[in-house]
This record gives C-alpha cells, sequence and structure tokens, in this order.
C-alpha cells in the first residue's frame, strides 16, 4: 500500500534558513534512474539543476525553482547541482559545492552534498570543476536548457559554443524523459492531489471575497498570500481578471463592477512541486445574468462531457474537437452561430469563440514537460499539428493513457478586436451570425478547467470538489 511522501528528515532539523525538503523516498529517485540509464543504454545522461537567477544582482534572486526533470531523478530542491547518470553502468554522480562558513554565517547551517545525495540515493558527489571534462566524453545526451543560464553552462562544460549546444541536444533523451514523466505513479498523483486541493480552497476563498469595488489585485494577494502561508509558489502567473477573454490576462488593475464576471485561473504548487491549475469564472454580483447563465451552461456542458470522454485509448484530439461541437451547438441555439456545428468545427469558425486548445498535460510543470518540446509532450509522433486557427494552439492531441494527467479547459470569449477583423473579411459567414454579436461585445470570456487523472478504465477528477455549476456558485456566494 502507498505511503505518503515522506519528508526528508532536514526538515525537522534545526537549519535555520533552509527551507523544507520533502522528498520522495530515495529508492523512487534510483528506480527513476535505473530506467532512464536502460532506456538510453550508453553514453553519460547530465542532467543540469538550476542556478539562483538574479532579480536586479546576484545577492538578491528570484524565488529558487528547481528545473522539473532534475527534482525528478534527483529531488534535490537546492541550486548550483548537476546530476550525471552513466547509461551503461546506472551510476549517478552529483556535482556540487559543498556550502563553505561564510554560507553558513548568513544562512545558518545547510545539509553536506553527500547527506543530499544519500537522500536521493546518488552514491557519489564531485566538485563542479569536474564537469569541464565532459569536452573529452564521446557521448553526451542533454535537454534542452530552458534558461539561458543553463545553456551558457552547458556550453562551458561541453566546450561547444550556445548554437552547437542546442543543435546537439539528445532527442533520444527527451523521448525517454517524456515517456517516463508521463505517467504518473501513486506517489506523484498524491502530491498533484495536494496541489490540487490548496488550488481549490484558494479559489473558494476569492469567490467568497470578491464584491463589488474591490480591486482584481485583493484577489490575486489573496492566492499569493495563501500560496505564502503555505510556503509553496503558484504554479503559474496568476490570472485574475475581469477582462476573461484576454486568455493570459496578468493585469490586475481593475475595480469589480456589479454586473461583470471575474476568471480567475490560478493554482499552487504543492510542497514537492506538482502544479495545480484550476480555473472558475463567477460574478462579481450575487448572481450570473441571463446572458452569462446561458454561455456559462454551454462551457460547463462542453466541460462536463469532455471529463466524461477522457478515456485510456481516446484521442484528446478529438476530445477537443468533440467539445468544440457542444460549444458550437450552444453557440447556434443562441443565434450567434449557425449551419451545421460538425462542419462548423471542421471549418474553424468555432474559434472565434474558442480560439485555445481544451488542455495539457500537468505534472511538475503546469504545462507538463513544455521545455523539452509541446509536440514530443501532446502529439509524441502520433498526431499531426494543425495549422488552422484555434486548433493550432492544442497543446495535447495524443492518445490518452492510464496515468496521464491532463486539464480540461474549454472557454467561450468574446474578442472585440478579434470578432472586428473577422467580420471585415466576412470570415465563416455561413457559420457565424454577426449581427446577433453586438449585444455580446463586452461580455468578457468564461472558461472552467479541472484536473483529470486517467485511470484503468475512466478518469478521476483530482481533488475535493470546487464549485462549479451556476447553483453551487450562487450558493456560495449566497453565504457571504
Ligand atoms: N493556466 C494557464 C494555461 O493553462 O495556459
Ligand atoms: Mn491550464
Amino acid at each position: 500500500m502507498f505511503e505518503p511522501p515522506v519528508t526528508a528528515p532536514l526538515r525537522h532539523m534545526p537549519y535555520l534558513g533552509v527551507k523544507s525538503m520533502p522528498m520522495f523516498p530515495a529508492d523512487t529517485y534510483r528506480k527513476r534512474r535505473e530506467r532512464l540509464a536502460k532506456q538510453i543504454g550508453k553514453g553519460l545522461i547530465l542532467l543540469t539543476g538550476n542556478t539562483d537567477s538574479p532579480m536586479n544582482y546576484k545577492g538578491n534572486p528570484y524565488p529558487f525553482r528547481q528545473d522539473s526533470t532534475f527534482l525528478y531523478y534527483a529531488g534535490i530542491d537546492q541550486p548550483g547541482l548537476v546530476l550525471t547518470i552513466d547509461a551503461a553502468t546506472g551510476e549517478s554522480t552529483l556535482y556540487g559545492h559543498e556550502w563553505t562558513m561564510e554560507d553558513i554565517v548568513w544562512m545558518g547551517p545547510q545539509p553536506s552534498l553527500h547527506d543530499l545525495a544519500g537522500l536521493a540515493g546518488i552514491g557519489r558527489v564531485e566538485e563542479p570543476d569536474k564537469l569541464h571534462a565532459l569536452s573529452q566524453q564521446s557521448l553526451v545526451h542533454y535537454l534542452p536548457p530552458s534558461r539561458s543560464e543553463n545553456l551558457l553552462r552547458l556550453s562551458g562544460w561541453l566546450g561547444r559554443d550556445t548554437g552547437q549546444v542546442r543543435e546537439g541536444v539528445s532527442e533520444s533523451l527527451i523521448r525517454a524523459v517524456v515517456a517516463q514523466r508521463a505517467v504518473k505513479s501513486e506517489e506523484e498523483i498524491h502530491e498533484m492531489v495536494r496541489a490540487v486541493e490548496l488550488t481549490g480552497r484558494m479559489h473558494v476563498a476569492v469567490m467568497r471575497e470578491a464584491q463589488e469595488g474591490l480591486q482584481e489585485s485583493d484577489l490575486a494577494g489573496i492566492v499569493a498570500g495563501m500560496c505564502a502561508a503555505e510556503e509553496v509558489l503558484p504554479a503559474y502567473g496568476i490570472i485574475l481578471t475581469t477582462k476573461g477573454q484576454v486568455l493570459h490576462n496578468h493585469h490586475h488593475g481593475h475595480e469589480l463592477l456589479d454586473g461583470q464576471l471575474v476568471l480567475g485561473d490560478f493554482g499552487a504548487e504543492s510542497p514537492m512541486h506538482y502544479a495545480g491549475d484550476i480555473t472558475r469564472t463567477f460574478p462579481v454580483s450575487r448572481y450570473f445574468t441571463d446572458q452569462q447563465k446561458e454561455i456559462y451552461e454551454i462551457v460547463l456542458d462542453a466541460q462536463i462531457s469532455a471529463i466524461q470522454a477522457c478515456h485510456p485509448g481516446v484521442k484528446y484530439r478529438d476530445v477537443h474537437l468533440e467539445a468544440s461541437r457542444i460549444m458550437a451547438n450552444g453557440l447556434r441555439s443562441l443565434g450567434l452561430m449557425k449551419g451545421d456545428p460538425e462542419e462548423a468545427v471542421a471549418a474553424g469558425a468555432h474559434a472565434l469563440f474558442f480560439p485555445h486548445g481544451l488542455g495539457h498535460m500537468i505534472g511538475l510543470d503546469v504545462h507538463d514537460m513544455e521545455d523539452l518540446g509541446e509536440d514530443h509532450v501532446g502529439y509524441a509522433g502520433e498526431v499531426t499539428r494543425s495549422d488552422q486557427f484555434g486548433l493550432a494552439y492544442l497543446r495535447m492531441a495524443r492518445t490518452l493513457q492510464p496515468g496521464f494527467v491532463v486539464t480540461v479547459e474549454p472557454g467561450l470569449y468574446f474578442i472585440p478586436e478579434l470578432i472586428d477583423q473577422w467580420k471585415a473579411e466576412n470570415r465563416h459567414a455561413d457559420f457565424i451570425h454577426y449581427p446577433a454579436l453586438e449585444k455580446y461585445r463586452h461580455f468578457g470570456g468564461i472558461r472552467i478547467e479541472d484536473n483529470i487523472l486517467i485511470s484503468a478504465d475512466g478518469r478521476v477528477v483530482l481533488g475535493e470538489p470546487i464549485p462549479k455549476t451556476v447553483e453551487e456558485i450562487e450558493a456560495l456566494r449566497y453565504q457571504v
């Protein structure tokens, strides 16, 4: 029977200034590395941990976020480390500096690298200078660096210029890492549920506190504060806005006005850095207007039907298309679209209202492994990416497998600039009833998102339910 991950003993030791560092048992990391080594077979696998990144000068860094693949194979949440795995023998080495007395004077006593390596089941520790010997190695497998610091570090160790480093990334390593990280284990799911449950509490708190006259930033402050109180970071930039038609709107400068909708798309990381990514849309006032309710019900119908359609063996692209057809049909019933919904979706006309993909994989990254290449993660050579507006943004298209965790996040948006452009071009005029759109010009946007685990015979929505139906949201707002 699975037991929740134990916090590493470090957490219980009086290390002043060291933030808690929960890890899975050493065996988890050892087995992951063994499997990767076996898959790659020969050469040296090089996994670069992140360094601290200066906010304005070196001594004032951004909050540290470890590289997710490094976390997956080594678990150590500390800057400046590198892991190598000899693919032939499976032997792992951790590279990093031991703390100096000066570090201890400023930061308090620190765990030694040997202790940390032991917690991850890594047998050897070396000074980072030794990494320069990598330029002599005939075969080094490394991943595309997402941070420029790591690009430069790789360039130094490998003795190649940055262009050569970018060209030399290992496709076989990318594919092996994606295959392994895509299927979540029971202990990972436990962490993901923790992330989603904190995220759910944040959404409920925001829905309870929202009222006319507050600023969007007051609500964003609740989210940031609840993360800080749990010593975790938000999993991505907080979207909390009355202008929900702007898909990634990180501006929080508007006042909440009676009659508006608030779109909140935010999530917390778990203590071990797994992401939650939930969206809810609710009225500033206690009740949805009739117009808001009509659009909301269409999105909700699409979201619930899409969740039900998630099943091992089903292509996620087909789930996206089914959600699109449901929304096109709903918009037709309101007189905003016309013609056959199936034909409208095939032509891409619905993308005026739904210009993004239904969802993405989620795990240690909110868009899981996007640094390794969206097509590797979401298409895996199985499906060809469309270049049609809207469908082109679908991050996840491949066949669902047990252990995958995906988001399901349909939305409907009224983007005045896009409507004007399409109308001027008479684009998809067979499917879009432009005159009827006038009444929706300032509607904004609605998105509803949950995080879904694909199980052996279906799917599970992660976490405790978060108010989602019109009735549930209005009832919650009524308790204010
Ligand atoms: N939560 C933002 C996104 O999925 O892109
Ligand atoms: Mn998402």
